[in-house]
């Protein structure tokens, strides 16, 4: 078959078919032909004709069915995947094909799994049904923090600025996503003191506090450091799922641990930043939903991270929408936030989301306890709808983080 035999406009999806919807830019070659060899070395073909190739072959071919400018769209027969085997189905959609010299750009946009596919993964274990349970926060977002400065306070420090946090109102802290194990923190040790300190916080306050601890590191040391977890009473494990790659996180969600896993998405810009090549975060959220993470990190829109307001719903979208059945995941706003930014935060996402703060809690200027103070009552004041400024005159923790970081 040649590139240009894998494309026919007349050809109607099937329920079985899985689906991508990719933009691609050839150099100089017709755009069908170009969009056909997608399809081709993404399938069974190649850049030549083989003697190998045998008839009953070609219904498993990929077939191009859609061209409109640009972007164009691919049915895959699901016969061309091992269902339940999350890198084996990448290395095909979204593998070599990056790399063609023909092809100048092309990014993969979006990904429809069709049933059986997607069911052969676990899925999240507990979704936003299962956040909301375990904290027992049901009616407005979470308010989270991530440990500052990110590397370098030793275990005591990090315990202590976790115990400010929960005190002052945060319900969720989180170990930034580069803390793994380092001299300076062990992670053992750490587990014992903050979840100590969690402990602590939750007496003193009445509240359900959770920590989520990093486990990144390589497989093995990995389920060791998650199973340390839970048998020190933890509630949650947090991976950074690109560094550890998607091999990991579904051998980890497969130990089936009572564990929650929050995903941290560090890394993903290489993929997902450019708009004309890469993959879209929405199809980095679609394979971490399947594989079975709790919550992930979509963005924020207002924060310092780049990813425009449509592109930051788009994500969310993915984490929540109908998907046969298959559990929501939480979709978490993180990066550059501070309580001058969460009516805006509120308006994105609705109450269904962490907003965490890292610089904006622990550089409050009266400190971590009144940083954490000032976030949660930014929620409550964009909960109950009224306006931060108003809402800040009875309440000087707030007033004194607009007057560092004001109202967005
Ligand atoms: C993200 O991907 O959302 C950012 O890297 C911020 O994540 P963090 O706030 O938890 O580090
Ligand atoms: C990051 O690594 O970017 C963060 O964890 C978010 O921190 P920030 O709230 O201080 O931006
Ligand atoms: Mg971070």
């Amino acid at each position: 078959m040649r590139y240009i035999d894998f494309v026919n406009t007349k050809y109607r999806p099937k329920d079985t078919d899985l689906i991508c919807e990719f933009h691609v830019e050839p150099h100089d070659q017709p755009l069908d032909v170009i969009a056909g060899g997608v399809a081709a070395e993404s399938s069974i073909g190649t850049w030549t004709s083989l003697t190998t190739e045998k008839p009953y072959i070609h219904d498993k071919a990929a077939t191009v069915y859609e061209i409109k400018g640009n972007e164009i769209k691919i049915a895959y027969p699901e016969a061309l995947f091992e269902p339940g085997n999350m890198p084996n189905i990448l290395s095909s959609i979204a593998g070599n094909v990056f790399g063609l010299e023909d092809i100048k750009y092309l990014r993969l946009n979006n990904i429809h799994f069709p049933e059986e596919i997607a069911k052969s993964f676990k899925g999240p274990k507990y979704g936003i049904e299962g956040v909301r349970k375990l904290t027992g926060v049901t009616e407005r977002p979470l308010v989270g923090t991530i440990i500052k400065p990110k590397l370098g306070l030793v275990t005591k420090d990090h315990a202590e600025v976790a115990y400010n946090a929960w005190k002052g109102g945060c319900d969720v802290v989180k170990d930034d996503e580069n803390l793994s194990s380092q001299r300076f923190n062990p992670f053992d040790e750490r587990v014992i003191e903050t979840l100590e300190a969690r402990d602590r916080a939750e007496s003193e306050t009445g509240e359900k506090k959770v920590y989520l601890i990093n486990v990144t590191a390589p497989m093995e040391e990995m389920k060791r450091r998650a199973d340390f977890v839970e048998d020190h009473g933890g509630r949650y494990m947090m991976i950074d799922i690109l560094t550890t790659g998607w091999s990991s996180l579904q051998a980890m969600r497969d130990l089936d641990l009572k564990l929650l896993i929050h995903a941290h998405r560090a890394g993903h810009a290489a993929f997902t930043r450019s708009h004309r090549h890469g993959i879209n975060m929405v199809v980095l959220a679609k394979v971490a939903r399947l594989i079975g993470v709790d919550q992930l990190h979509v963005g924020t829109a207002v924060g310092k991270m780049a990813e425009t307001r449509e592109e930051v719903l788009m994500n969310k979208e993915a984490c929540v929408e109908p998907l046969y059945g298959i559990k929501p995941v939480l979709p978490i706003a993180s990066g550059g936030l501070h309580p001058g930014m969460v009516p805006k935060l509120v308006e994105i996402f609705g109450k269904d989301t962490v907003i965490q703060a890292g610089g904006g809690i622990h550089g409050h200027p009266d400190g971590t306890v009144v940083g954490a103070t000032a976030l949660r009552q930014a929620v409550d004041a964009a909960m109950k709808g009224i306006p931060l400024k108003e809402y800040s005159k009875d309440h000087p923790a707030l007033e004194k983080a607009l007057e560092k970081w004001p109202v967005l």
